[in-house]
This record gives C-alpha cells, sequence and structure tokens, in this order.
C-alpha cells in the first residue's frame, strides 16, 4: 500500500467523542438527515469538508500573537499583500472574509444582464454569484470530468470547442471572463493541466476573454502536475502554481484549503481598473481594503499558511497522497468512487452504490446519512441536492455526477482514521441493499444543501 507518513509530529491533542449507532440514529433524525445540521461534537471523524478544517502549525499559532489589530494599515496587510504578490505573482490583492467574498464582488464588477459565464463545471457559490449578478453558468468542461469511471489525468481541462461554440453562439463581447477552477472540486477534485491553459490563453487572447482563477485548490493541482504532465517532473510545486496563475488575469480564492487556515479568502488581479473598483466594493461588503473581514492576526497566519503551502514539496506530497491511499483501500474493495482519486477528498458514486434509488430520492444523501450511521463519519452530499433546481424549469438539475465527498482535513487525521472510515464504508457497501432514499420537508430556495431537512421515503 502506498502511503506517506505525516511530516509532523503532534504537539497539541483534541479528543473526539466515540458514539453509539443508536446515538448516531437520533442525531441523524435530529438533524434532519442533512449532515450539515450535525452538531460537530456528535461527529467521530468529520470529513465533511476540507474547508477552515486545517490543523495549523505552531509557526502559524505563533503568527496569531503577532497580529496588529489597527483599522487602518495593519502590518499584517503588507506582509500579506507580499506574500500573495510572491507565492501567486498577481500585482494587485484585495482581502476577503473568504472566498465566496472575493466571487461576489468579482461578480458584481466583471457581470451585466444578459452575460454568459463559461465554467470548468459549476461551484455552488460561484455559480449563483454569477447568477445573482444577471449572468449565466455554461459548462464547458471535457465530457470525461462527467463521467466517474473514466480515468483522464487531467479531468478538470476546459474543452476548447465548447469554448469556440459559445464564442459563435452568444458573442464574445457577453462573455466578460471564463472561471478556471483549480482541482474542479465538483468534478471530484481533479485537475487542470499547464497544456490546456496554455491553449485556453491563446483562444482567450483572440477573443479578449479574461482568465479568471480560482485559487483555492492551486497548489494541490502543480502537485498533479507535477506528477503526472510531461516536462514538470523536475520543477518544484512552488514553481508551478507561479506558472498557473500567470497565465490568467486574477483569481478569487477560498484561503481555507490549500492556505491552511480557518477562516480567509482574497481577489487578486493584474488590472489596476479593477483593482481601484475592488477595492471600493471591499469597503462596501467586508471593510476597509487592509482587512477585508479579517482580523489582524487572521491575515498573519494567512500569510505563513501560504508560505507553508509551497515551502517544500514534503507537505503537499503527503496530503495529496493521504487522500489517494482513502482511495486505494476502496479501490481494492471494489467500492464505485471517482476515479483518479482527486487532492483533496474521495467521491463516492452514489449511482453505482446505490442504483436502485432514483436520483429523486436522493442516493447520494442517502448514502451520507448511512455512513454517519454506520461509522460516526460525516462526508458531504454533492449530487442532486446540491445541483439544485433549473431557475427557468423549477426542476431538480439532476446532475450526471450524483457523489458522496469525503474531504480529507489538512494535517488533521493519521492514518489509523482512514483505515477506520475505509472499513466501516466498506462494510456499509456489503449491505446496501438495506438503504432507502429520501424526499424534502424543507427546501430552502438557495443554496438549498444547506439547510435542507429531510425524511425516509
Ligand atoms: C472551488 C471553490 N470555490 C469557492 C469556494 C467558496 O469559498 P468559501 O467557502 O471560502 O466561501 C469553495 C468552498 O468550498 C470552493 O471549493
Amino acid at each position: 500500500m502506498k502511503y506517506v507518513p505525516e511530516p509532523f509530529r503532534i504537539k497539541t491533542v483534541e479528543p473526539i467523542k466515540m458514539t453509539t449507532r443508536k446515538y448516531r440514529e437520533q442525531a441523524i433524525k435530529e438533524a434532519g438527515y442533512n449532515t450539515f445540521l450535525l452538531r460537530s461534537e456528535d461527529v467521530f471523524i468529520d470529513l465533511l469538508t476540507d474547508s477552515g478544517t486545517s490543523a495549523m502549525s505552531d509557526a502559524q499559532w505563533a503568527a496569531l500573537q503577532l497580529g496588529d489589530e489597527a483599522y487602518a494599515g495593519s502590518k499584517n496587510f503588507y506582509d500579506l499583500e507580499k506574500t500573495v504578490q510572491d507565492v501567486f505573482g498577481y500585482k494587485y490583492f484585495v482581502p476577503t472574509h473568504q472566498g465566496r467574498a472575493a466571487e461576489h464582488i468579482m461578480s458584481k464588477l466583471l457581470i451585466k444582464e444578459g452575460s454568459c459565464i463559461p465554467g470548468n463545471m459549476y461551484f455552488t457559490t460561484t455559480r449563483l454569484h454569477q447568477e445573482l449578478a444577471g449572468g449565466r453558468f455554461v459548462d464547458v468542461i471535457i465530457d470525461e470530468a462527467h463521467d466517474p469511471s473514466n480515468p483522464h489525468p487531467f479531468k478538470g481541462n476546459v474543452d476548447i470547442n465548447k469554448m469556440q461554440k459559445l464564442v459563435d453562439e452568444v458573442g464574445a463581447d457577453r462573455i466578460p471572463y471564463i472561471s478556471y477552477e483549480t482541482c474542479v472540486n465538483m468534478a471530484g477534485g481533479q485537475p487542470i493541466s499547464i497544456a490546456n491553459l496554455k491553449e485556453l490563453r491563446n483562444f482567450c487572447d483572440k477573443y479578449g476573454i479574461k482568465i479568471m482563477l480560482d485559487n483555492t485548490r492551486t497548489v494541490e493541482n502543480a502537485y498533479f502536475i507535477q506528477q503526472r504532465e510531461k516536462g514538470y517532473a523536475d520543477k518544484s510545486v512552488k514553481d508551478i502554481v507561479k506558472e498557473i496563475c500567470s497565465y490568467t488575469d486574477g483569481c478569487t480564492c477560498s484561503s481555507k484549503k490549500d492556505c491552511l487556515v480557518n477562516i480567509g479568502g482574497f481577489l487578486a488581479m493584474n488590472d489596476e481598473d479593477f483593482f481601484v473598483e475592488a477595492k471600493a466594493q471591499v469597503v462596501i461588503y467586508e471593510g476597509l481594503h487592509t482587512y477585508g473581514g479579517m482580523s489582524g492576526r487572521d491575515m498573519a497566519a494567512l500569510a505563513q499558511g501560504i508560505r507553508e503551502a509551497v515551502a517544500n514539496d514534503d507537505y503537499i506530497k503527503y496530503r495529496v497522497e493521504q487522500t489517494n491511499y482513502f482511495g486505494e483501500l476502496l479501490t481494492q474493495a471494489d467500492v464505485p468512487h471517482v476515479i483518479p482519486h482527486g487532492g483533496h477528498a474521495i467521491f463516492l458514486d452514489a449511482k453505482r452504490f446505490l442504483p436502485d434509488i432514483d436520483q429523486e430520492q436522493f442516493p447520494a444523501l442517502a448514502l451520507t446519512a448511512a455512513i454517519y450511521v454506520e461509522t460516526g463519519v460525516r462526508a458531504m452530499e454533492r449530487g442532486n441536492v446540491s445541483a439544485g433546481r433549473d431557475p427557468e424549469t423549477g426542476e431538480n438539475r439532476r446532475p450526471k455526477l450524483e457523489l458522496v465527498r469525503l474531504t480529507m482535513p489538512r494535517r488533521v487525521y493519521t492514518q489509523s482514521h482512514i483505515d477506520y472510515a475505509a472499513e466501516g464504508i466498506i462494510k456499509l457497501y456489503q449491505n446496501r441493499d438495506q438503504l432507502r432514499g429520501f424526499r424534502f420537508v424543507f427546501e430552502p430556495k438557495q443554496l438549498r444543501f444547506f439547510q435542507a431537512r429531510f425524511e425516509p421515503v
């Protein structure tokens, strides 16, 4: 079995509660069978998300003590600005409290009523901000990304023919930018290749379309490029990260993932006019442009987190290979899941795991609830519930991918936690005939997956 030992030792521990099946049956019922509504203290191993769940290093905790909490001009802002410029290479930087706040500001500034925004698959908050700004999201990811069994090494890539088709249909002037995500979350954490990005750059230059990077998981993507793309084996992850960003016009970033902090985000760009407008917006929605919704100490921890993520390749190798180890255990037991394994999570394929539950009865949701009851592990539904309803027809979107995301927090769990989680899921797969579908008892209008409640059919 291929695994990489943790390149750190444990200095502080946080006890976690072990519960009985009976206890968990009651807890999930009270949560309306939605794992977002479980109390964290009722969870044994929390694989809901890698967002804001990282363990910080001793150096980050020390940095917190150096927070300059001045309202204006905090020294931590200048350090963070310089770190973002050094690591990602963009000229201008605007802090926000998390990723969706950066998406909000970018969408308000770049999208007009009737705009089309192509993207390599949707992300929930990203698409919603595009729609709220009057735009329409158009999926231009390669077809392979919608097939959970396809082993394509760069399933995050954009299909340039789909871009051409969109330009021909609506005209380039209605396409302000393409939203280009690294390690595409909803596709299973699948990377993009530099070759694809270069091709896209040429295409976009021809039509005057910006490339705005969703930079949330670029460090993980850079590791995949190092491992899989010809000509990159001898380059450091740090250099590859910078190269990715160099082909784009700017980025939004949720710092709660690759950047190893519990809260934070930013918008960055090379265009000065866009920067000036973004600074004007950040004061309205987030806070002064030298803190943008973060405290001085948060900015200090973030700057240190960014530096650690790319300091050497040991951390990122361990991080991605730990996820792969989890996937390999499931592969050996024939549990259906997305391949190749993503960087931040293993995604179970609920359509193949539970072929008898119709998508209108939310098989991925049924599986998340059952995993919790079986193991105390919390996972996330990434299927028909997350996809929401088509705003025009009102029907459930019924996405091709009906997935359960088992997401690895960074530097938090050990190999034995993974062994335990995999064993429970394998047992559940062997008893899958006993699982049933669900229906809504409460359905919020937007981002329904966060707060919806269900009952068994
Ligand atoms: C790819 C991607 N983009 C944007 C976001 C939104 O970031 P945040 O949760 O910090 O608002 C996320 C969060 O999960 C994400 O995975």
